[in-house]
Order: structure tokens, then sequence, then C-alpha cells
């Protein structure tokens, strides 16, 4: 590394081990901003869902938590009682716990680290999730206390790594790359969103943002390229009104990117993992 500055990241004494009833939790991460993280968050959960597979989604977003906006939840409440705070059930039985459902949407969040930090060990705590096959982590950009903190207490199984054409993006989500690696996140893949425009009537297949940096970034840090999902200007009106695109519009290619998605997930824990393949639930 040519930086002078190294982070070293202990692990704090754990009498036991946090989320004992998930099997695999992965987090969705980027260093940059408006990527698509929260939108691979929730469509990932749901084409995992409609597998079979019981999957949560933790949204770790303390300043726009959007994951209840993807999942047409904004509005619900988890109910908190003595024994813990039961995540909302949202489309396909995928079970959801966001900051969003805490916080009013006009009231900033104005905290610094280690309130952020006993925040998010009190969601990893006591949010009863029940048994899950998966837990979807979506953090918010960057590389500060919300991945530090998930990466020191839970153990991840694997990062997806979210990335956007344009060279300025590819230097920023390369951060993330090496902040996976210094904190000893297993980097499942690459999924570069936004990735190109396809044109119905012409046929034609444009780059709205440049050229690519999944393929610069895979080639440089060996990491697989799991999807390149598409710009699709329908979503934001299915999402505006409360609706899961990829279930609603099954046949687009951003469904069948995500589907794409789910079976690289699939394989991969098939591998690690064989007891968990959908036959055996
Ligand atoms: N493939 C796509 N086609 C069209 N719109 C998209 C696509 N992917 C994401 N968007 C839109 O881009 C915006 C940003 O997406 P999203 O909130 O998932 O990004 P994010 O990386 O989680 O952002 P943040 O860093 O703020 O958490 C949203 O309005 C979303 O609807
Ligand atoms: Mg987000």
């Amino acid at each position: 590394m040519g930086s002078r500055f190294r982070v070293t990241v202990d692990k704090p004494p754990q009498s036991e081990e946090l989320l004992p009833e998930v099997r695999h939790r992965i987090v969705i991460m980027s260093g940059k901003g408006g990527v698509g993280k929260s939108l691979l968050s929730s469509y990932l959960a749901v084409a995992l869902a409609k597998r079979g597979y019981r999957v949560g989604v933790l949204d770790v977003d303390f300043h726009g938590p959007s994951v209840p906006i993807f999942l047409g939840l904004e509005g619900r409440k988890p109910s908190v009682s003595l024994d813990g705070i039961e995540p909302v059930e949202g489309p396909l039985g995928v079970r959801v716990m966001s900051l969003g459902f805490l916080t009013d949407d006009e009231t900033p969040i104005i905290w610094r680290g280690p309130l952020k930090t006993g925040a998010i060990v009190q969601l990893l705590t006591q949010v009863r999730w029940g048994e899950q096959d998966f837990l979807i982590i979506d953090l918010p950009p960057g590389t500060g206390d919300e991945p530090l903190t998930v990466a020191q207490r839970v153990r991840v199984d694997g990062a997806i790594i979210v990335t956007t054409p344009s060279k300025v993006v590819g230097r920023v989500v390369v951060r993330a790359v090496n902040f996976a690696r210094h904190v000893g996140l297993k980097v499942l893949g690459l999924v570069e969103n936004m990735s190109y425009f396809y044109c119905p009537e012409s046929g034609r297949v444009y780059s709205i943002f440049g050229d690519s940096t999944s393929d610069y970034i895979s080639q440089k840090y060996g990491i697989p390229i799991i999807a390149k999902i598409p710009i699709d200007p329908e979503l934001p009106g299915y999402v505006s009104r409360g609706l899961i695109y990829i279930l609603e519009k099954p046949d687009t290619p951003l469904a069948e990117a995500f589907e794409g998605i789910a079976t690289f997930i699939e394989n991969w824990v098939n591998q690690v993992n064989p007891s968990i393949s959908s036959e055996t639930h």
C-alpha cells in the first residue's frame, strides 16, 4: 500500500455470536453515494425470497435510510417490546429493519461515531429476526463508522461492492475494495449499476455515464463482476408508487439482472455450505 496510514481493526471480545439465527450475512457497500446500494439490498432480498429463501434486510443508513421506500414499506413501524424489536414484514415475507422506521423524514440525525456505533450494536442485538437464510445489510456510502462497526461486530460472509460507470466513481469505489480487505471482509464481487441504457425503440445501447469501472476494478483486484444492471427510466415511477418493479415487470433487463445476482449468491452458498440449497427448506 502506498499510504502511510494503516487502519487496524481489533475484533472486540465476543462472548456470543451476534445474529445467531442468520445463516449468511452479506453487506452491500460502495465508497460512493447514490450508486444503487439500497436498491440492490432491497431487490436482491426480494429475488432471493422469490426462490424460497427466508431473507432479512438491515438498513444501517442513519442519514438516508431508503430500504423502506424501495420495499413499499414507508410509514410502517416495527413493534417494540421487552423481548426486542420485531422487524416489519415486507413483500414475499422479507423481514426489514431500518432506521427509517424509527425516525421521521424531515429531522436530520446528528450523531457522532460512538452514538452511531451504539445504535448499530443495539440493532444487531435486539432485532428478533427469527430463522433466516440471509441477512442483507445495507450500508451508507463511504468507509466510516457504520461499515467498521458491522465488520467488527458481526461475522460477515461476504461483501458486494456497488459501482457505476465513470472514472470519478471508480476511484472512490477502489477505496471500498481496500477498506473491505483491511477489515477482513471477503469481497464476493462487483455489481455495476446504471451500467448502460438499452433503448427499446432503436435497439441501441448507450453508455450514459461513461466507460465501465467494474472491468478495470475486476482485473486489477481479481474480483468477479456479478452483474451489470441497466438504467431503467421506469423504475423510479414504480418505487414512488410503493410497487416492487422486479415483481411487477419480471421480463425487463433490470429484473433479469437481479435474477442473475440471486443465482450468483445461490451458487456461492451452495459451494460454501451445500446444506442450504433451496430444496432443503
Ligand atoms: N438501474 C437504475 N435505473 C434507474 N434508476 C436507478 C437505478 N439504480 C438506482 N436508481 C435510482 O437512483 C437513486 C439512488 O439509488 P439508491 O438509493 O439505491 O443508491 P444508494 O447507493 O443506496 O444511495 P446512498 O449512498 O444515498 O445510500 C434512487 O432514486 C434509485 O431509484
Ligand atoms: Mg442507500
